[in-house]
């Protein structure tokens, strides 16, 4: 037995689709109710579906019974708020586990860096079903900010640099792939984050949107990218030292984008 999984996102692990074309009021990520939630930088969570309809954000593993991230509960009291948002989560059809707004502060390419991790969206998940893949649906127009995705995290050499302008759309297998965002400016960025079962479902809304699984990185200056890299092995450097001193190992896994 083996996962099913997506044809398209077997190469590199990704796909860009088709840019959202259509405006959506800022309300319906701004008016629902956000939980702090530390994830990859300074963020809060708010829920659309989470493990028992309740307003917060921890992995269905860690619920009695425990589960994978699939069959999330729809929250009445965000959903009504944000019914878009709600669709657009809907809108291939394929089982949803935990669908939930980010806001992200501000950043630097190099906190991204040291952000990079990947998600456990597969705990649990029973072997011959579809293998869980997280869709980000950029609401805020982060003309300057980046998606950043490595095969392992501390070689650069393989690094995609996604644009996250408003309506931007990606699958990716984030299990797979370390993942982060480097998000410029002054205000934060709300994202559309989701966890989508992988099944002919998925791969017909692949298709309807025409994902590509290769596309050109945002341009960043060398100079940026090679301080970016010398900070990241300096703070990985810093908290294992920290850890060892605490005889611990390092956890990188973490749950959420
Ligand atoms: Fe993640």
């Amino acid at each position: 037995m083996a996962y099913i999984t997506s044809a398209a996102l077997e190469e590199t692990g990704y796909v860009v689709l088709d840019s959202y074309g259509s405006e959506i009021d800022p309300k319906e990520w701004l008016d629902i109710e956000y939980v702090d939630w530390k994830s990859s930088g300074d963020t809060r969570f708010a829920p659309l579906a989470s493990a028992k309809g309740d307003i917060e954000c921890n992995g269905f593993w860690n619920h009695k019974p425990p589960r994978t991230d699939k069959d999330g509960v729809w929250i009445d009291s965000q959903t009504a708020i944000a019914p878009t948002l709600t669709a657009r989560a809907q809108e291939p059809g394929s089982n949803v586990g935990r669908c939930r707004v980010i806001e992200l502060q501000p950043n630097t390419y190099a906190d991204c860096l040291y952000n990079l991790h990947q998600d456990d969206n597969n705990r649990l998940n029973p072997d011959g079903t579809g293998w869980v893949v997280r869709s980000f649906f950029n609401l805020t127009d982060d003309k300057d900010s980046y998606f950043v995705l490595r095969e392992n995290r501390t070689d650069p050499s393989e690094e995609t640099r996604i644009a996250l302008p408003a309506g931007a759309q990606l699958v990716i297998d984030t299990q797979r792939l370390w993942h982060a965002a480097t998000h410029l400016g002054t205000e934060p960025r709300y994202c559309l984050i989701t966890s989508w079962e992988s099944g002919p479902e998925l791969d017909a809304y692949i298709a309807k949107y025409n994902g590509v699984n290769k596309v050109e990185s945002v341009v960043v200056d060398q100079e940026t990218l090679d301080a970016g890299q010398a900070e990241q092995a300096r703070r990985i450097a810093a908290r294992a030292a920290a850890l060892a001193a605490r005889g611990q190992a390092e956890k990188v896994a973490m749950s959420e984008a």
